[in-house]
C-alpha cells in the first residue's frame, strides 16, 4: 500500500465520521451518537491500523501521524456533538418552540405559618425554641409531668405505644421538662413539635398533629406573668382590640391550670364568640422538682395550643383533613 492511498483513506473515514455526526438529530442521546460513532471506527479504524504495517517502513510514521490525527478528529466531532446538546443556544439542539413547564410559587403549610408567626411574636417577648424527641418516655411524657400511674391518658386505647416503656409524645410538654434539665433559669421557651393520639381522622381530630408549647421559669414568676405575656401574645397574633378571658381548667402538670379564650369571629355570619385557644397555668411544684429544680425557689408558668386549631380559626377550614391532603389547589393559597 502507498502511502498517499493510506492517507486518503484516512481523510474519507474522518469526512465519513463527520458526516455521521452531522447528521444526528440534535435530540439524539450522547450515548447513542457514540454508539453510532464507535460501530463506524470498530469497522474502519482496525482495517487502517492493519494497514499501517503493509506501508513502506519509512513510511508508518507519516501514516501513524495521520491515523492518530483521525482518532482525535473523531473524539472532537464527538466533543463538538455533545457540546451542542447541551449549550442552549446551539442551532437547532434547543427547540424555542417547545411548552414551557409551568412555573409556581411554594409556599409554607398554613399550620407552619401559624407557628413561624407565634414563635416570632414570642421571640420579641424573650423566648426562644427548643426541640424534643418525638419517641418519648413513659416517665418524661406522663410521670415526670405528674400524671398519677393509673392514669387513663396513657392507657393503649390513647397512646402509641412503641415499645415497653417508649411511645409516640401524646403532647409536647415532656420538652418542659428537658429544657429545665438542660438549661438553669431563667428559661423561657417555645417548643412546636408533632405529637400522637390513638384519635380517628375526622373533620377535627388528626392522629398526628402539631403542638406549641410555651414555658417560663424563674425566680418569682407569678400568674401575673402568665396572664400578662398570654394576653399580650393574644392582642398581637388577633389584633389589639381582640378581649381575651382566662378560666379555670385541669392538666395534672399545672396548679393552678387555666384556659385561655379569645373573641374571635368566624365569618360565619355568627358574630363574635369565645373561642378556646390553648390550655396554661403554673407549672406544678413536682414537675419543676422532676426536673430537678427547686420549687421553693423557682415557680413558672406553660402553655400549650394547637396551631392547626388555630390555623382553622384564622383561614375559616371547617375540615382539619385538609391540612393533611397536600391538594396544591388548597395550599397555593397561602404563597406570598
Ligand atoms: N399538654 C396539654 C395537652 O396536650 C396542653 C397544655 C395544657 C400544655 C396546659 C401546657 C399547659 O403547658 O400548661 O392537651
Amino acid at each position: 500500500m502507498q502511502l498517499s492511498e493510506y492517507l486518503a483513506q484516512a481523510d474519507a473515514l474522518a469526512r465519513d465520521a463527520r458526516a455521521l455526526i452531522d447528521s444526528l438529530d440534535p435530540a439524539t442521546r450522547l450515548d447513542v451518537a457514540k454508539g453510532q460513532l464507535n460501530a463506524l471506527k470498530d469497522e474502519r479504524i482496525a482495517a487502517l491500523q492493519g494497514s499501517l504495517r503493509a506501508l513502506p517502513a519509512e513510511d508508518r510514521r507519516a501514516a501513524g501521524t495521520a491515523f492518530n490525527g483521525l482518532k482525535t478528529d473523531m473524539q472532537d466531532a464527538v466533543d463538538a456533538f455533545a457540546a451542542r446538546q447541551t449549550s442552549r443556544d446551539g442551532d437547532g439542539a434547543w427547540d424555542a418552540t417547545m411548552p414551557a413547564r409551568r412555573t409556581w410559587r411554594g409556599s409554607l403549610h398554613p399550620v407552619t405559618l401559624v407557628i413561624d408567626e407565634i414563635c416570632d411574636i414570642f421571640r420579641e417577648l424573650g423566648f426562644t425554641v427548643a426541640l424534643g424527641p418525638e419517641a418519648e418516655t413513659e416517665w418524661y411524657n406522663f410521670g415526670a409531668l405528674n400524671f398519677p400511674p393509673d392514669h387513663p391518658a396513657m392507657e393503649l386505647h390513647d397512646t402509641l405505644y412503641l415499645g415497653e416503656d417508649t411511645l409516640l409524645r401524646t403532647h409536647t410538654s415532656p420538652v418542659q421538662v428537658r429544657t429545665m434539665q438542660r438549661f438553669a433559669p431563667p428559661v423561657r421557651v417555645l417548643c412546636p413539635g408533632q405529637v400522637y393520639r390513638r384519635d380517628f381522622f375526622d373533620a377535627t381530630h388528626a392522629p398526628a398533629f402539631m403542638q406549641l408549647e410555651g414555658l417560663a421559669v424563674d425566680e418569682g414568676i407569678s400568674f401575673v406573668d402568665l396572664k400578662s405575656t398570654l394576653g399580650e401574645f393574644a392582642r398581637r397574633f388577633y389584633g389589639a382590640s381582640r378581649r381575651v378571658r382566662f378560666g379555670p381548667s385541669y392538666f395534672p402538670f399545672v396548679e393552678p391550670g387555666a384556659q385561655m379564650d379569645v373573641e374571635v369571629d368566624l365569618n360565619d355570619g355568627k358574630g363574635l364568640r369565645w373561642v378556646e385557644i390553648m390550655g396554661c397555668g403554673m407549672v406544678h411544684p413536682n414537675v419543676i422538682e422532676a426536673a430537678g429544680l427547686d420549687s421553693e425557689k423557682y415557680t413558672g408558668w406553660a402553655f400549650g395550643m394547637g396551631p392547626a386549631r388555630i390555623a382553622m380559626s384564622r383561614y375559616e377550614i371547617n375540615d382539619i383533613r385538609v391540612l393533611y391532603d397536600s391538594d396544591v389547589r388548597f395550599l397555593e393559597q397561602f404563597a406570598r
